[in-house]
Formats: C-alpha cells, sequence, structure tokens
C-alpha cells in the first residue's frame, strides 16, 4: 500500500494518540495534532521511545488563525494531505441540563466538536486530492435513532451535528472523488470515557484506522465497528 499523509487532531492522548500509533506501524506519515505545544512534543516522545515516528503539528482546531497556519505548514512540508482524521473534541464537566445551563457550555462545545471540524475541512481540503477521505469521530450519544441516555446533552447535540455535517460534506465533495464518513468508536476508557468504559483504546481505534486505509468505497455514512449503523 502506498504510504498516505494523515492528520489526526486532539491526539496528544487517548483515541486520537492510538489511532496515529496504529497507522504509523503500518507505514504511514502521520501529523499527530495537539493545541498544546508541550502535550504534543512530549506524545511524540512517548511514540519515539517505542520505535514510531510520528510528526507534530501544533493546532487548536476551535481557532481558525492556528487551524490556518497549521494547513500552510502540511502544505509546505508535504503539499499534500490523504486523510484527515478529526478527533479532537471536548465534553465538559458542566454539561449537564440542556434547559438550565449556561450557553457558554453549549457555545464551547460547539466551537470544538462542530466549528472545529468544520475549520478543518475548509483549510485543509485544498491539499486533498481525489481518493482522499474525510473521518469525524462521532458518538452514539449524537444519534436520532439509538436511545437518547439524557447525558451531557451539548456534547450530544454536537455529535448530531458532526453526524449532519459528515453527510453535507459527502454531498459535496463527491464530485471531488473525496468520501467524508463519520465513526463511533463506542465507550472507550480515556480521560473523556471513564475509567469504567468497556473498551480499549486499541478498540476505539480501529474503525478509525480501518476507514483511513481499507478499500472503503462508502461516503456519508456513520459506522461503529466497521459495519454501517443508522444516524
Ligand atoms: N471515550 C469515549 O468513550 C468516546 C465515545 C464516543 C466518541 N468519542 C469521541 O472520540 C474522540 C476522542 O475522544 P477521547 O475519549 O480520546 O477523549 P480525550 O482523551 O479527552 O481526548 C480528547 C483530545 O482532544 C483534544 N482537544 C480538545 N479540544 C481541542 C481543541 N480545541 N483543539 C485541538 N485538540 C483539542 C484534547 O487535547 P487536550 O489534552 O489539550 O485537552 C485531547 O487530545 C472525541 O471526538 C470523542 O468525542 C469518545
Amino acid at each position: 500500500m502506498e504510504p498516505k499523509v494523515i492528520l489526526v487532531t486532539g491526539a496528544n492522548k487517548g483515541i486520537g494518540y492510538e489511532v496515529v500509533r496504529q497507522l504509523c506501524a503500518l507505514g504511514h506519515q502521520v501529523l499527530l495534532s495537539a493545541r498544546s505545544e508541550a502535550k504534543g512534543t512530549e506524545a511524540v516522545a512517548r511514540l519515539k521511545a517505542e520505535g514510531i515516528h510520528a510528526r507534530f503539528l501544533q493546532m487548536d482546531v476551535a481557532r481558525e488563525e492556528q487551524v490556518r497556519a497549521a494547513a500552510q505548514e502540511v502544505a509546505g512540508q508535504f503539499g499534500r494531505l490523504d486523510v484527515l482524521i478529526n478527533n479532537a473534541a471536548v465534553l465538559l464537566h458542566d454539561d449537564k441540563h440542556v434547559s438550565e445551563d449556561q450557553a457558554t457550555v453549549f457555545e464551547k462545545t460547539w466551537r470544538t466538536n462542530v466549528t472545529g471540524p468544520l475549520l478543518t475541512v475548509k483549510y485543509f481540503l485544498p491539499l486533498m486530492p481525489p481518493g482522499s477521505r474525510i473521518i469525524n469521530t462521532s458518538s452514539g450519544g449524537g444519534s436520532m435513532t439509538d436511545p437518547v441516555g439524557g447525558w451531557s446533552p451539548a456534547y450530544c447535540i454536537s455529535k448530531s451535528a458532526l453526524n449532519a455535517l459528515t453527510r453535507h460534506l459527502a454531498f459535496e465533495l463527491a464530485n471531488r472523488q473525496i468520501t467524508v464518513n463519520a465513526y463511533c468508536p463506542g465507550w472507550v476508557r480515556t480521560d473523556m470515557g471513564g475509567r469504567a468504559a468497556p473498551r480499549s483504546v486499541q478498540q476505539g481505534a480501529d474503525t478509525a484506522v480501518w476507514l483511513a486505509t481499507a478499500r472503503v468505497q462508502e461516503t456519508g455514512k456513520f459506522f461503529r465497528d466497521r459495519r454501517i449503523i443508522s444516524w
């Protein structure tokens, strides 16, 4: 397989970090992106200690000027991007009751979880040739058909919006032969998922790595465990 240039946002820890680890191990050139330079370089150093070589790219997805600058950096270094994996997201502690919470909870969540992927697509798209892929890390919490559990409503609404964004982008980019899909990693043991979650980061990362590298022709779909699930 031709090595691809792949960018993973919010990859200094958790599922994103594991996605980077697995993609590097498959021989791809992977950009480990993080908003914190200190955390990002430390993550790259941890991988290097395992014999895995990723490149650090500083980018806060909620800050448009940083996304623009990061895209310019990738244009200069590689001249292209084959796969964009939007992984960065927040789930705020005070995200409890949509009818009562401060509007800032909703706004901050939306800025990272929805505007962030929109900005990365906008600025990296010019680098993406036909055959490229955009993968949005969503959640069953954003599903309109799964039972709604009543947890973290701003987060769940942001993932519903990310699913909708996935479908619209898939339609818009079909004529450029760029596929756009969303996936749910399941409930995973990370800082966000907590210790009680049943899945490891290896299990959580699997579908993203598969969507990035396998012969997947689908676009505008929602996946879990390598299978299409309903929105
Ligand atoms: N864990 C689960 O059970 C689960 C389930 C369904 C979906 N997901 C999704 O899977 C993805 C990864 O989650 P995770 O569990 O690995 O969470 P995590 O351990 O909390 O990691 C989230 C990552 O996103 C980064 N981030 C947050 N805001 C950012 C911003 N504005 N710009 C750039 N990076 C930013 C964080 O950076 P800092 O270290 O600087 O905060 C961190 O690296 C998310 O999209 C999440 O919604 C997770």
